[in-house]
């Protein structure tokens, strides 16, 4: 009861603040999203995400030995795949000698301690910019499930340590647990985007690898037969709960801010880490209001980040890791 208690006596200096702050984000909290690109000596600014960047494998390397040095402990890979190499099934994504296959080598070659996670989908692989094999206008599940499988496998055999599903098919963790395990690979961990919405905050991403869905005669136009209405919460709970029971070690939230009933609801209920992915529209928005002198950048990213992490993320997938990691040293 007042005067007794007077919250403001805790906020008086930063010292007493910093003694009683109940969030403390680090560099360790943040995972790395990295493009890649084909070619040699490539680094192109993304134009929805400015400051981010597409780099070809040779320029990788260095990106990765600071990404590492700043103490950012994991990657997220995803590629750029040549228009000649995209098909309905996504074959080139099994290729093992494929761009994202060579990128995982090239990353752990460089920094062998490096977390290495990768993108499981077929979008950037589909001439129709899908997740998934598409039949008569519709995305098939359980095709897509079996080639998906085969993906995963693929990235483990390349080295991968993880690898995170982002299509939102029924029943692929249980299949990609299966093969791993029959396989041998039963220390490859699976990160689930399990609770992953179908999002208009996507877009910018959707620039730096060119795997939109396009705009055609019995395409789906949108991604919502398969990724989650924005519009439901206990709905994910259900998500996230069978994916850990189908064998998910680490699940996720995306995209973030919108999203932070989601991450502590998904924190109370599970107990596996919770991942949140601060996904490109969220980045771009913070970018664009910064450009015009409406917002103070280096503040608000850390900010979001402190916040994210305040709703229950175990760490945070953001393109502002290394920038904010830099803002913590
Ligand atoms: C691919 C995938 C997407 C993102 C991550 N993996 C795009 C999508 O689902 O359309 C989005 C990440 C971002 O916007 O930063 N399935």
């Amino acid at each position: 009861m007042f005067p007794l208690q007077r919250n403001r006596r805790l906020r008086t200096n930063e010292a007493l603040r910093s003694l009683v702050r109940e969030t403390i984000v680090t560099p360790n909290d943040f995972q790395a999203p990295l493009f890649i690109v084909e070619g040699e000596n490539k680094k192109e600014e993304i134009a929805s995400m400015p400051g981010y960047f597409r780099y070809s494998l040779d320029l990788l390397k260095a990106e990765v030995k600071e990404l590492w040095s700043l103490g950012i402990k994991s990657v997220l890979l995803f590629v750029k795949v040549e228009e000649n190499l995209k098909d309905n099934k996504g074959s080139e994504a099994v290729n093992a000698e494929g761009l994202m296959q060579r990128a995982i080598k090239t990353v752990k070659d460089t920094v062998p301690e490096m977390i290495v996670m990768t993108d499981v989908a077929l979008d950037p692989y589909s001439i129709y910019g899908h997740d998934g094999i598409i039949e008569n206008g519709k995305v098939l599940n359980d095709e897509s499930v079996e080639a998906l499988a085969k993906m995963a496998l693929s990235h483990a055999q390349a080295g991968a340590d993880f690898v995170a599903p982002s299509d939102m098919m029924d029943g692929r963790i249980l299949a990609m647990r299966q093969l791993l395990e029959s396989e041998g690979f039963i220390n490859t961990g699976i990160m689930s985007y399990s609770a992953k919405y179908a999002s208009a905050f996507y877009g910018p991403f959707r620039d730096a690898l060119d795997s939109a869905p396009v705009d055609a005669q019995d395409i789906p136009k949108d991604k919502k037969t398969y990724q989650m209405d924005p519009a439901n919460r206990e709905e994910a709970i259900k998500e996230t709960l069978m994916d850990i029971e189908e064998g998910a070690d680490i699940v996720m939230v995306k995209p973030g801010l919108c999203y932070l009933d989601i991450v502590r609801d998904i924190k109370n209920a599970v107990d596996v880490p919770v991942a949140v992915y601060q996904v490109s529209g969220e980045y771009a928005m913070i970018k664009a209001a910064a450009e015009k002198g409406w917002l103070d950048h280096d503040a608000v990213v850390l900010e979001q980040l402190t916040a994210i992490k305040r709703a229950g993320a175990d760490f945070v997938s953001t393109y502002f890791a290394k920038y904010a990691a830099k803002l913590l040293s």
